[in-house]
């Protein structure tokens, strides 16, 4: 379970006074301060550790705390002060001295350090934290307290595991808390959307199925999020053969979700709309995967359980836009009635595909679903999220989420957002010598384009499904899952996009 955080704001002058005595922070069992280049202290700061600033000299002096970023001391039980431990943490540039302050890392390196805390005090003052930083702060707070332990069956009883998971009350200090607190209203939304999109990445797939991803995707509707639900007979009957043809193989019958947020001045405004793979188990079908580490494609949905959290994110800030979410959500398994290489399916758009690998699944979801919401909805714009190739793992690691687009403004306006919420996309080339590649011999085009290029000649065919709208498709199979940890993130599952796409529509569509 995550930890049960409960993060207000106070005003800091109500903690700051001299003599020992912390105003507000005196019953705090932690009190956490933050230094600057040298370990500087603020004015402020140093009146209030004024009864232990002998021990923390000494300290400062033995464990050579430079007051650098992701570093901190710690001295227990702090002379003349009535708090049983005070915390410095660093806030200098470490070795990229360019690097601005990320304050969500901050809050995020803060919470890692607060296991044994019940209560704590968090002292912001330097002349950066801002009530924005002071709420990203308390974003980073929020993350880092995300833990996904549902199938852990000795936690109720494991003392060890009971202490990890104790409620904690946060109080920030700041110059302005009731300008933070109307600030970290919107980030509390976002972070709740990240973490739905992480326990989804999460859930093991026996138990997230389709029709269950469905239905969790349902429970938006409290937040008046309309929702429609296409079972197989309905897609059926809109052609949707690639993508149901993916999932025929598997006793789970496949899903597409329309999420609809409508929350622009007019409900007729033309939405912007985000579309996910949910590949909620991806064995590679007949073109069966090695068996080593298949257990990883159980998180092959991620790009679909972005779009959920963002939904989320979105509606519950009540976002001044309108949105459509889209999911298609299938299962890909071998079987006696699976799809086979040579297998030719004809999709909603009309176009048909040679299926060559039935390993390369995600695209045929992707290519009915994107048909549907443009057919649908006509958006001003779609973006996708998909888990697509392993080649964007070799290209671009875990680093960097491979950006695919046939406009350069959407282009620029994710890579801003991705430097911004540290969800970075590096774009990737496209174009006519690539959409070669995947021309047949017999169908319109195959599924595949041979080992050159993979994640290229994948959204080549995903384009071969837009029409005319701005569209950019992110590769996700290196961001979205087995994700390494950071100071904001320790699970498996990153929700990865959620916080990108939130601040694209913040900054350009509200
Ligand atoms: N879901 C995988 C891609 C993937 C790989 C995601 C590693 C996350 C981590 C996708 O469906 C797939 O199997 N792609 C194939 C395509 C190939 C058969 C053309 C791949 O990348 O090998
Ligand atoms: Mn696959
Ligand atoms: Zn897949």
């Amino acid at each position: 379970m995550s930890r049960n955080v409960a993060i207000d704001f106070i005003a800091l002058k109500d903690v700051v006074a001299a003599g020992g005595k912390a105003g507000k922070a005196e019953a705090a069992d932690t009190i956490v301060v933050f230094a600057g280049e040298g370990a500087a202290l603020s004015a402020n700061t140093a009146k209030l550790t004024k009864p232990a600033a002998e021990q923390i000299k000494r300290a400062v002096s033995f464990a050579k705390f430079k007051g650098k970023t992701s570093s901190s001391i710690d001295l227990l039980a702090p002379h003349g002060l009535s708090t049983d431990r005070l915390l410095i943490i660093g806030t200098a540039p470490g070795k990229d001295a360019s690097a601005p302050q990320d304050f969500p890392a901050l809050g995020g390196f803060t919470m890692g350090k607060l296991a044994h805390a019940r209560h704590a005090v968090l002292v912001l003052d330097q002349p950066d934290f801002t009530s924005d930083a002071a709420a990203d702060v308390a974003m980073g707070i929020e993350l880092r307290a995300y833990n996904f332990d549902t199938y852990k069956s000795k936690k109720k009883d494991d003392d060890e595991a009971k202490e990890a998971a104790a409620p904690i009350k946060i109080l920030i200090a700041c110059a302005d808390p009731v300008a933070a607190r109307r600030e970290h209203k919107s980030r509390a939304s976002i972070a709740s959307g990240v973490k739905i999109a992480r326990t989804l990445v999460n859930e093991p797939p026996n138990v997230l199925t389709p029709v269950e991803f469905a239905r969790r995707a349902k429970e938006l509707t409290k937040l008046g999020v309309e929702i429609d639900i296409l079972d197989e007979k309905a897609m059926t009957k809109l052609g949707m053969g690639a993508l149901l043809g993916v999932g025929q193989g598997s006793d789970n019958e496949s899903r597409v979700v329309i999420m609809r947020w409508n929350g622009a001045k007019s409900s007729k405004a033309k939405p912007v709309a985000f579309v996910g793979k949910g590949v909620t188990f991806d064995t590679g079908g007949i073109s069966i995967k090695p068996a080593g580490g298949m257990e990883d494609m159980k998180g092959d949905m991620a790009g679909a359980a972005c779009v959920v959290g963002l939904m989320h994110a979105l509606a519950s800030r009540k976002a001044k836009v309108n949105v459509v979410g889209a999911i298609g959500l299938v299962e890909n398994m071998p079987g006696a009635n699976a799809q086979r290489p040579g297998d030719i399916v004809t999709t909603m758009s009309g176009q048909t595909i040679e299926i060559i690998n039935t390993d390369a699944e995600g695209r045929l979801v992707l290519a009915d679903v994107l048909w549907y919401v443009q057919d649908k909805y006509k958006p001003t714009f779609i973006v996708n999220l998909a888990t697509l190739t392993g080649a964007i793992l070799v290209a671009l690691g875990q680093e960097y989420a491979g950006l695919f687009s046939n406009n350069d403004e959407l282009s620029t306006r994710l890579t801003v957002a991705g430097t911004a919420t540290g969800e970075k996309v590096w774009r990737m080339p496209m174009g006519p010598a690539f959409d070669k590649m995947i021309d047949s011999k017999f169908a319109d085009m195959k599924n595949t384009g041979g080992r050159f290029g993979g994640s290229i000649t994948a959204a080549q065919l995903l384009q071969r499904f837009v029409n005319n709208v701005p569209w950019a498709h992110l590769d996700i199979a290196g961001t979205g899952m087995s994700s390494p940890s950071s100071d904001i993130n320790q699970s498996w599952g990153s929700g990865w996009g959620v916080r990108l796409l939130n601040k694209l529509v913040a900054d350009h569509y509200e």
